[in-house]
């Protein structure tokens, strides 16, 4: 199993460190237009092999992507990261025209390849990766809700003052600051919806609060976060290779469900050896439904301001 990682940022390095501990790739190859950095982030995170008891192979390429032939997965993290009071959409200048070259590369190399795309703004660029590749929609996964999810579960464990062990909770729609839906009527502490044990004012608060949850961290760090990215993206390429079936919020192009058409946004796939195997139809209130509808038009506004 071999995996790239552009972009050796704070995020794409992090996914390396991640998907190496898990120890299920053969070989993470890690690639950035910067000389010498990703030689050096690999160099640095294969020194800590022997310590954290990995076997895979990390290798670092400037810009060289034969180095990244035949690459099973493929995580574009590539682009600027967000500053504080910026949204992820103000990046789509910048992020796109490096996201379309870095794809065309990847595939040059890879024809086979699985792409999962973080760059920001994620849905319109998995979007843009769509317009712009041949690759089929299963091999195009775009990395969000899963990022989003560990965030609402954080949340909801803090106003539970519950172990996250105990709670469940999935967010979908679009990885934006207002168009996040978390599911909060389907969220659960081992089994038992969560409003059994808080009010509707706190786990309103729990919404507004996972919403923002990157732009929280982007406030006190001055830059993107990048554990919690890194270890979303690790745990759907950890499905990926080992074909695990399981369910992800990605976001992935929909042709009629969730009443969508033609736009990438978040909602619940079976992730497997083949990528994204299944969209998964939920039952969702009238206000979710909603929101969906609402998260949809804000990220097709800004699909439009692409340039394909
Ligand atoms: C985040 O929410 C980088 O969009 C990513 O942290």
């Amino acid at each position: 199993m071999k995996v790239t990682v552009v972009g050796a940022g704070a995020v794409g390095a992090s996914c390396a460190e991640y998907i190496a501990i898990k120890d299920f790739a053969s070989e993470v190859v890690i690639l950035d237009i910067k000389e010498g950095y990703a030689e050096g982030k690999a160099m640095d995170l294969m020194q800590t092999a022997s310590l954290n008891g990995f076997d895979t192979k990390i290798i670092g390429t400037t810009n060289d992507y034969s180095k990244t032939a035949g690459s099973d997965i493929a995580i574009i993290t590539s682009g600027i990261p967000r500053k504080p009071g910026m949204t992820r959409e103000e990046l789509i200048g910048i992020n796109a025209g490096i996201v379309k070259t870095v794809s065309s590369n990847l595939i040059e190399h890879s024809p086979n390849v699985t792409l999962i795309v973080v760059s920001n703004p994620m849905d319109t660029m998995t979007y843009l990766v769509h317009k712009t590749t041949g690759l089929p929609k299963h091999k195009i996964i775009g990395m969000g809700g899963a990022l989003d999810s560990a965030r609402f579960k954080y949340r909801l464990a803090e106003a539970l003052d519950a172990p996250i062990s105990d709670i469940d909770g999935m967010v979908i729609g679009g990885h934006s600051d207002t168009g996040m839906v978390p599911l909060s009527s389907q969220a659960t502490r081992n089994s038992i919806g969560v409003s059994e044990f808080i009010a509707e004012d706190r786990l309103q608060q729990v919404v507004e609060d996972t919403k923002v949850g990157g732009a929280t961290l982007t406030k006190l760090l001055g830059t993107s976060a990048w554990y919690a990215p890194g270890a979303a993206v690790s745990s759907m390429v950890q499905a990926i290779a080992c074909d695990q079936k399981k369910m992800f919020p990605c976001s992935t192009l929909l042709e009629g469900e969730y009443d969508l058409n033609d736009i990438c946004i978040g909602v619940p796939v079976i992730l497997g050896k083949d990528g994204i195997e299944k969209i998964v139809d939920i039952p969702l209130s009238e206000a979710e439904k909603a929101k969906m509808q609402e998260s949809a038009v804000s990220v097709s506004k800004t699909n439009g301001l692409l340039e394909v």
